[in-house]
């Protein structure tokens, strides 16, 4: 499949999509849109891939939001198919089974920070700008930012952010736990591919279900969400890795995960 808006690769078991527009700093238009959903799909389909890294070409942006020009021309009906486009897209990335590391390296900016924050988790480089402009389009978020940012980041900074346009630094993301870890701009993916390392050396299933019963008992109450992990830990011993964990451990060894799904 080739695209013309993103750099997807795999290696080593790793995904890495690259968002590529930078002459508009990645901004996200249709046809990206388009692409990026392609591409998840693919991503989950395909069982080698045990880990998704987003990072943006060039040096300047991982992603500075939906594409303003195409925005300008756009009446209600129009915005609310690119909204709905852009909610399906980014649901597909938070619904993926792997863990998706955002590798942001430069402004990630309105629909830049909404990918951002649907990701597992978040490394930035010590450039990295977040915010919601939107509000100086006279416009509000319309991927999810209204939804994801106060859930992440609480409601009250989310607000803040939202309703000022205000743009913050790598660090104060950090600050508000927005972010994993801030590294400099030419560590980033390096950092970013050792992680994804470490798990792809774990077990497939164990990940899986890890992610599914955070992900699924952060929509619910507490004794909800109880119940969830007791579901997907019980799912996990029916894995030959729980059985190549346990059995190692005992044995003194380290575990060699074959990766497999439950059977
Ligand atoms: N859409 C379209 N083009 C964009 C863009 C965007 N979101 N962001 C930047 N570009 C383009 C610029 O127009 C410029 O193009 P030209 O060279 O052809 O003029 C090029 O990228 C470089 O940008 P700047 O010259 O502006 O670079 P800068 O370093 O001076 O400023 C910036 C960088 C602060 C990110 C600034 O470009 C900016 O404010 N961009 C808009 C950010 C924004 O408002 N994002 C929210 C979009 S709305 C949204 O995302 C809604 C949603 O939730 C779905």
């Amino acid at each position: 499949m080739s695209y013309n808006n993103i750099i997807f690769k795999v290696e080593n078991n790793v995904a890495t999509l690259t968002f590529n527009r930078p002459k508009a700093l990645n901004a996200l238009n249709n046809e990206l849109i388009g692409e990026l959903y392609t591409a998840l799909e693919a991503v989950q389909h395909n069982e080698e891939i045990r880990v998704l890294i987003l990072t943006g070409a060039g040096e300047k942006s991982f992603v500075a939001g939906a594409d303003i020009s195409e925005l300008a021309t756009f009446n209600p009906l129009q915005a609310k198919k690119f909204a709905e486009l852009g909610h399906r897209a980014i649901n597909k990335l938070q619904e993926l089974p792997i863990p998706v590391i955002a590798a942001v390296n430069g402004f990630a900016l309105g629909g830049g920070s909404e990918i951002a924050l649907a990701s597992d988790f978040i490394y930035a480089s010590e450039n990295a700008k977040f915010g919601f402009p939107e509000i100086n389009l006279g416009l509000i978020p319309g991927f999810g930012g209204t939804q994801r940012a106060p859930r992440q980041i609480g409601k009250n900074m989310a607000k803040e952010m939202i309703f000022t346009g205000k743009i913050i630094s790598a660090r104060d993301a950090f600050d508000m736990g927005m972010v994993n870890k801030i590294t400099p701009p030419e560590t980033l993916m390096e950092d970013a591919l050792k992680t994804a390392g470490m798990i792809v050396l774990k077990g497939k299933t164990s990940v899986r279900a890890a992610k599914q019963a955070i992900n699924n008992g952060m929509d619910t109450d507490l004794a909800t969400g109880c119940k969830i992990e007791i579901d997907a830990f019980s799912l996990c011993m029916a894995s030959q890795d729980a059985r190549e964990g346990t059995t190692a451990f005992l044995e003194k060894r380290k575990p060699e995960f074959k990766g497999d799904l439950c059977k």
